[in-house]
């Protein structure tokens, strides 16, 4: 069957394994080799050649060197590739390490400055910022893309859904306004099961592996998803900067990919329902997820669900953010995301630290990152933190979604928490939650 008919679920599982019946094998081949035989000085040479110069294996050839190739590595290319609907893959020892590698290919020279829309991760704001690269930036709200592009702009940067609170950015629409400038969206939140940024015309899909495509929290990696002639580019600044993932790493994301649709649904499903009950708990007086905030519709369009990150801003600000992280018992104050146990972090504290202040979240918010864990168990353990932070006696809820009783404060029993969940699912998630299940 082709591969292009086939469903994201079954390219999950057999994408970037065609080769593994030939070479009479069942799971993924981890080659840990450094350095590779070659078929000759000249053949060698030619792979060499080959490879430094951005291109793939030539036929008969060799890996020579693992900085250069590796076909592990090479696999899980192959499986991200087809998951987000381009030609190629490039991967990367982490997801920083990746957007280094786009920068540097396409923002020398004449092309030195960047268009990036706001937010962004921390790091990748941090990076863009620091002029570390020698690049400059401009960055502007999605709707000014074209008047902030200018004739040495080599790449234009969007996050969506953003880091950290949850801003949808219209793909297309910034496509539009860029013209003949290359558009790298990362899609780490959304993961190529809930949205395929290549389809709506991004030149470049920039995944932070060690989330979602991991999921365990227990690998780093990074990689671009783009077209071969791309790739060409960015492989040679690869291999001289030496950040090619290592095929352990590799092993790990591509496992991880088989099960990204079912740990993304069932994390979806459960973020979805906590979105709905923290709109209605009186220690939160803002919620950020997709399917809340959605004026241009991109939810249903653009994303194939709301997905599993959410955002909350705390109505007793820092203080409450302080006291929630720490005493949640079921979800771990760390940073990170994606994995299949919940986290909760302060972004203005930690994953957005180095952003300039006037771009900075407040520190009010807190980011969740949606487990597999039982949603009764993580909104018990919220319920539960939000009460003692002592927030919670001041009144109901400011969304009045679901608005609880003040009696009800600091108590988390189940029975109450369903209730109380079900009746605060808003109508556009309760469809929502329907069409993604
Ligand atoms: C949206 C996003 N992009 C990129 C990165 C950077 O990825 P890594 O930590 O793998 O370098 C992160 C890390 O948190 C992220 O959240």
């Amino acid at each position: 069957m082709d591969a292009s008919m086939m469903s994201q679920d079954t390219l999950a599982v057999h994408a970037g394994r065609e080769d593994l019946n030939a070479l009479g094998v069942h799971a993924l081949p981890i080659d840990l080799s450094t350095t590779n035989p070659l078929p000759s000085i000249l053949g060698g040479g030619d792979s060499y050649e080959a490879l430094a110069g951005g291109g793939t294996v030539p036929p008969g050839g060799s890996s020579v060197y693992a900085r250069l190739w590796n076909p592990t590595v090479a696999r899980f290319e192959r499986a991200l590739a087809a998951l987000e609907h381009t030609e190629t893959a490039v991967a990367f020892s982490t997801g920083m390490a990746a957007l280094t590698a786009a920068v540097l290919a396409l923002c020398g020279g004449e092309t030195r400055h960047i268009v990036a829309v706001r937010p962004l991760y921390g790091g990748t704001d941090h990076l863009l910022a620091s002029g570390l690269l020698g690049t400059t930036v401009t960055y502007c709200d999605a709707r000014d893309v074209a008047a902030s592009i200018r004739t040495d702009t080599g790449l234009v940067v969007v996050e969506t859904p953003a880091n950290p609170t949850l801003d949808l950015v219209d793909i297309a629409a910034v496509v539009a306004q860029s013209g003949s400038v290359p558009v790298l969206v990362d899609n780490t939140f959304a993961t190529p099961v809930l949205q395929n940024p290549a389809d709506h015309g991004a030149a470049l899909v920039l995944h932070s592996g060690t989330k979602y495509l991991g999921g365990h929290g227990d690998v780093m990696g990074g990689v671009l998803a783009c077209s071969e002639a791309l790739a060409e580019k960015i492989r040679p600044v690869r291999a001289i900067t030496g950040a090619i993932l290592h095929p352990l790493a590799a092993y790990l994301l591509h496992r991880g990919l088989a099960t990204l649709p079912l740990r993304v649904r069932a994390q979806q499903t459960t973020a979805a329902r906590i979105a709905a009950w923290l709109g209605g708990h009186p220690a939160v007086s803002e919620v950020f997820y997709p399917g809340l905030r959605d004026a241009a519709g991109l939810v249903g369009t653009q994303m194939r669900g709301t997905g599993a990150m959410i955002a909350v801003r705390l109505t007793g600000g820092a203080d409450a953010a302080e006291a929630v992280t720490s005493r949640v018992r079921v979800f771990t104050h760390a940073v990170s995301l994606g994995g299949v146990d919940s986290l909760i972090e302060s972004p203005a504290a930690l994953t957005h630290r180095p952003v300039a202040a006037d771009a900075k979240p407040d520190a009010g918010i807190v980011r969740l990152s949606i487990g597999l864990e039982a949603a009764d168990d993580l909104i018990g353990d919220l319920d539960a933190a939000l009460g003692a932070s002592g927030v919670g006696e001041a009144g109901v809820g400011t969304s009045g979604v679901g608005a609880r009783r003040v009696s009800d404060v600091g108590r988390a029993p189940r029975d109450r928490i369903e209730e109380d969940a079900a009746a605060s699912v808003p109508p556009q998630l309760a469809a929502l939650h329907t069409s993604m299940t």
